[in-house]
């Protein structure tokens, strides 16, 4: 059996159980591992949907040209649905994010832009504005705008949420995920709760995103925004893909805790993640140990962990960049 190309190895992402991690927990718990995708990340999942569904309205035609504005792994799965489709394909980035992710882009043939990461979303310099523009000055081109494209959600809930209620048959009572867009945590939650709508869905922000306050208060507080290192999740803008009504809790945690949790996976489970998969499970850990004495040995957790640790060489898993930032 072969896939007629690239896009046939997406998804399908393996299921693994936490353990020494996990210890003393009553409950089980398990991680979507999203960095077994043929570009590294869950987002491969989102390119394929999002590009399929553009054809299908006459959004992108043949020899046209993808633009997207990414934290750099979108970019990398629509690089790879450029390839196998023959499109073009135009990221635009942050500084903040990390060589690695812009390294990966050129390899697979992606035009990257690189914007300022310390203006605000509607500056026409920010990577959002940039993208636009892009789109609109070149011919035959298409801006996915994964943050308001609901076919971002529409992946997840076709093929991540079913993954998930299949290999834990049915038996999953608890997710876990942090968001950026909104498109996972929405996609797989909208499915589960479908399902069994008693499953419980818990939101990890990193101090400094918008989505946490958002869903305790109902303000969305531009005070809260302040810069962090953690790549990919949190939000500074309100994405149309984030369904704050299928999330029944929402936690935080900071930099240092996001990072150490990602060495410790590493470590301890032999799971190479990223930094925002150090940062869901750091709060999941802290979500299921503050409510340890309501749960038994018939919950099941399942935390999403977005990309691979080789996105991330230069800094999560380097001494001195850890140094430098004060997270060791
Ligand atoms: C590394 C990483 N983790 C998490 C996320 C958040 O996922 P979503 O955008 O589906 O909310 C992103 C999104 O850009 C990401 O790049």
């Amino acid at each position: 059996m072969w896939h007629k190309d690239i896009l046939g190895a997406v998804g399908n992402t393996p299921l693994v159980r936490i353990n020494r991690l996990a210890t003393g927990l009553p409950c089980t718990l398990l991680a979507k591992v999203e960095s077994f995708n043929p570009g590294a990340s869950l987002k491969d999942r989102i390119a394929v949907v999002m590009v399929e569904k553009a054809e299908a309205r006459g959004d992108l035609k043949p020899g046209g040209t993808i633009v997207e504005g990414t934290s750099g792994n979108t970019g990398a799965g629509l690089a790879l649905v450029a390839i196998a489709k023959g499109y073009r394909c135009i990221c635009t980035t942050t500084t903040k994010q990390s060589q690695e992710k812009i390294d990966v882009l050129e390899a697979l043939g992606a035009e990257v832009v690189i914007c300022p990461n310390d203006v605000d979303a509607d500056d026409p310099r920010s990577y959002y504005s940039v993208a636009r523009r892009l789109a609109e000055e070149t011919p035959n081109a298409f801006y996915m705008n994964q943050y308001d494209n609901l076919d971002n959600t529409k992946a997840h809930y076709l093929t991540t949420g079913p993954e998930i209620w299949a290999q834990t048959e049915g038996k999953i009572t608890h997710l876990f995920s942090g968001a950026g867009t909104g498109g996972t945590i929405s996609g797989i939650a909208r499915y589960l709760k479908e399902q069994n709508p008693s499953i419980r869905v818990i939101g990890v922000d990193p101090f400094g995103s918008l989505y946490h306050k958002y869903f305790h208060t109902g303000e969305v507080d531009m005070n809260e925004i302040h810069p962090y290192l953690t790549e990919g999740a949190g939000e500074d803008i309100m994405a149309k893909n984030m369904d704050f009504d299928l999330v029944d809790d929402y936690t935080r945690v900071n930099d240092k805790q996001t990072m150490q949790m990602a060495r410790r996976l590493a470590r301890e489970e032999g799971i190479f993640a990223g930094q925002s998969s150090g940062l869901a499970v750091a709060g999941t850990l802290q979500w299921l140990r503050a409510h340890e004495a309501s749960l038994t040995a018939n919950h099941l957790a399942v935390v999403i962990l977005p990309d691979s640790g080789f996105r991330y060489l230069r800094k999560t898993y380097n001494d001195d960049w850890m140094r430098e930032h004060g997270l060791l």
